[in-house]
């Protein structure tokens, strides 16, 4: 029997793609860096689905090379690299993987809230260059507590909302800024619906979880970062681009704000020379946000999901494009 065609962009948790392999004659691209647009559209020639990651543009130019395309699924929730519109506008539906992700994700901005206001890093960096000669003293290394401290969530979407979770566990105030108010939320979480504004000016901790869109680019600029607190702390786990980077060095250097913590930079990878790196107060981790072993085979196994379930025309199990199936 003929089997579909797949190319799968980047070498994926194992079972995922002996659940791929089963049902499609499958090709995988074995490289650590990913296929260069040339490549990946020769591959999408003759392929009937493509599964992709957040570093393959998926534009028009290579929805045109692909004629037979019948899916598109990616391995993340975030899909700022794939045109939906064109997607769309060709009735192809986009796969993503939403909810799974959104616990270790929030996990990670935890973690790296917390490193940032106990300068778990710097003081780190520190006891390794061999400073640390005195045992003990009562007013070095002091930062920010967390716990009974005002968090600002922008983006209360299932990332935000995990992060409301942690939050009330630590005791804290919640902030939130978002397109949409979720009163049922605020209810369960003790939450407060604010404007931008208030939640820059009212919180210790801003923490960002909006995706990327022509709305969201530079959401956090200079005018954003001189209303934060002296004190304030900016996580980014959403994508680089929604921070003015070069604001946020400003900011940083002459003390508009305390700290900040980065998983996500523009561009990635921050290069090893960017101004950013040469700050104390700045964290960067490498795009690890949903970076938990049983989270990221979850991952993979619904980005299968999709891809299989798309390849048979079925309705995919999560489906960024819904819009695609009409009133089916
Ligand atoms: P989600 O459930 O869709 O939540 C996003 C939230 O942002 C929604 O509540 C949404 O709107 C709100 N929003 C959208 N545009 C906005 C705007 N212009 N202003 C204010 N709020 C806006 O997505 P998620 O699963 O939480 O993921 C969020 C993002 O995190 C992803 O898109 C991805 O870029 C990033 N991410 C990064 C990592 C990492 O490894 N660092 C891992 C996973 C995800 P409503 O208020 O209307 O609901
Ligand atoms: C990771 O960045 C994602 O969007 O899932």
């Amino acid at each position: 029997m003929h089997k579909p065609k797949v190319f799968v962009t980047r070498l994926i948790d194992k079972d995922a793609l002996d659940m791929i392999a089963q049902e499609t004659e499958m090709e995988v691209w074995p490289d650590d860096a990913p296929p260069s647009p040339q490549i990946l559209r020769e591959r999408a020639r003759d392929v009937d689905g493509l599964l992709t990651n957040i570093m393959d543009r998926v534009d028009g130019d290579l929805l045109d090379a692909a004629p037979q395309l019948k899916v598109v699924s990616q391995i993340a929730v975030g899909v700022d690299n794939i045109d939906m519109a064109e997607a769309t506008r060709r009735g192809i539906p986009v796969g993503y993987t939403p909810g799974v992700l959104s616990k270790a994700t929030a996990d990670l901005t935890f973690a790296l809230m917390m490193a940032a206001a106990r300068r778990v890093v710097e003081t780190e960096r520190w006891v390794r260059a061999g400073n640390w000669k005195l045992a003990h003293h009562p007013m070095y290394w002091l930062g920010p507590d967390v716990s009974e401290s005002t968090i600002g969530i922008i983006g209360m979407g299932q990332i935000g909302l995990e992060m409301a979770k942690r939050a009330v566990g630590f005791d804290m105030k919640v902030l939130y800024y978002s397109r949409t108010r979720k009163e049922h939320e605020e209810e369960l979480y003790h939450m407060d619906y604010v404007d931008l504004s208030t939640l820059l000016r009212d919180s210790d901790f801003v923490t960002l979880h909006v995706p990327l869109t022509p709305e969201t680019r530079h959401l956090i600029g200079e005018r954003e970062l001189a209303m934060m607190k002296p004190t304030g702390i900016l996580i980014n786990v959403s994508r680089g681009p929604v921070v003015d980077q070069k604001a946020l060095y400003k900011a940083l250097k002459e003390g508009w704000i305390g700290a900040a913590a980065l998983d996500v930079t523009d561009p990635e990878p921050i290069p090893p020379g960017d101004s950013l790196l040469t700050l104390d107060n700045v964290i960067v981790t490498p795009h690890i946000g949903s970076a938990g072993a049983r989270t990221r085979k979850n991952v993979c196994l619904l980005a299968a999901s999709n891809l299989l379930a798309g390849l048979k025309g079925e309705r995919l199990v999560q489906c960024r494009n819904p819009e695609v199936y009409g009133s089916r």
